[in-house]
């Protein structure tokens, strides 16, 4: 009896192995090269552009990526506007709301690969070459994107906000979000790195610096304060600090070198150097750039892996905020 358990259950792992191949397998570099050969061109050029206009741009088109994938998959369903009564946008959603953005630079290298192959090139696979783009462009890593991601007839605001982490969570909540995306816990501090560029509102840290600042930096804490004021405001909460005070527009490692210092901005960094088992990945990440930029680039391919649409599910939209 045991053993017909465990050769069934063997047999279904052998099923979901193969199937997880299987869909993988419909994700190659090499999707357009055929079908639109100056595709990939067409949006280094778009996002080349709009870094240089804004140089938070690059962090912000990286977030996209992450959030867009934690969200039922890298499909494209955060960028989908409301649509009544089908589609509630997770824009809305609370890690989303007034916070994530580079909607409009996704749009405009949408409508320039539309120009060159109208109706090849899915918004998804666009989201996923401009974080690499993006991260290139400001010293971070390159990466070989997979292409053949197709784009969602839906969007779930309630998994926004379930399955996206928040500034709040402690590590073990950080570790388990991660592990259910199928990320070990390095990974997760991994990607955290990203935390090198980009800004933050007040309203995401207030808290910490105005808590309990037993685990920050005394000097930190002042400067940060003076940032970020304690009056809960609406534009107190908007006002923005880098994430990374010494080199916020620069991949670099100097995200765990402040971590070790007791200068993560976001609860949700400092977690990760307090004590734990996420330590040492944040001290070998804060004496090794390289391989910490290696290893961001293998997890952003890894991120780029979660449940695409392939073959003929889903669609190519026409324009990225709306299904066709
Ligand atoms: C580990 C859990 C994470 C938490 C709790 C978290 C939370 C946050 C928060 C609260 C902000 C500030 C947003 C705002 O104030 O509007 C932020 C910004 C940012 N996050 Fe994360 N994040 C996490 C992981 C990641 C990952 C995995 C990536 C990418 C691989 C990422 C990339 C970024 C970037 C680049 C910014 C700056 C965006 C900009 O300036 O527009 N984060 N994150």
């Amino acid at each position: 009896m045991g053993g017909r358990i465990q050769s069934v259950t063997t047999t279904f792992a052998i099923i979901l192995v193969l199937l997880g191949t299987a869909c993988d397998a419909q994700l190659s570099s090499t999707f357009y090269d055929t079908t639109c050969p100056n595709a990939l061109s067409t949006i280094r050029t778009t996002i080349r552009t709009a870094v240089s206009k804004e140089r938070r741009m690059a962090a912000s088109l990286v977030r996209l990526h992450f959030h867009d994938c934690f969200v039922q998959g890298c499909d494209a369903s955060i960028l989908l506007d409301d649509s009544p009564p089908t589609i509630v946008s997770e824009k809305g959603a609370l890690p989303n709301n007034n916070s994530v953005r580079g909607f409009e630079v996704i749009d405009q290298a949408k409508a320039a690969v539309e120009k060159v192959c109208p109706g090849v090139v899915s918004c998804a696979d666009i989201v996923a070459v401009a974080a690499r783009d993006a991260s290139f462009a400001v010293g971070g890593p390159s990466w070989v994107v997979k292409l053949g991601r197709r784009d969602s007839t839906t969007a779930s605001i309630t998994l926004a906000n379930s399955d996206l982490p928040l500034a709040s969570d402690d590590l073990n909540t950080l570790i388990s979000r991660f592990s259910n995306k199928g990320f070990s816990a390095k990974e997760m501090v991994t990607l955290s790195g990203a935390h090198t560029i980009g800004q933050a509102r007040c309203v995401t840290f207030r808290n910490r610096i105005y808590g309990n600042t037993s685990d920050i930096d005394a000097g930190f804490t002042s400067t940060r304060q003076r940032g970020c004021p304690s009056l809960i405001n609406n534009d107190n909460n908007k006002k923005l600090s880098p994430l990374d005070l010494v080199t916020p527009n620069s991949f670099d490692n100097n995200y765990f070198k402040n971590l070790i210092q007791k200068k993560g901005l976001l609860q949700s960094d400092q977690v990760l150097f307090s004590g734990g088992s996420t330590d040492s990945f944040v001290s070998e990440y804060s004496k090794n750039p390289t391989t910490f930029k290696s290893d961001f680039a293998a997890a952003m391919i890894k991120m780029g892996d979660i449940s695409p649409l392939t073959g003929s599910a889903g669609i190519i939209r026409k324009i990225c905020s709306a299904i066709n």
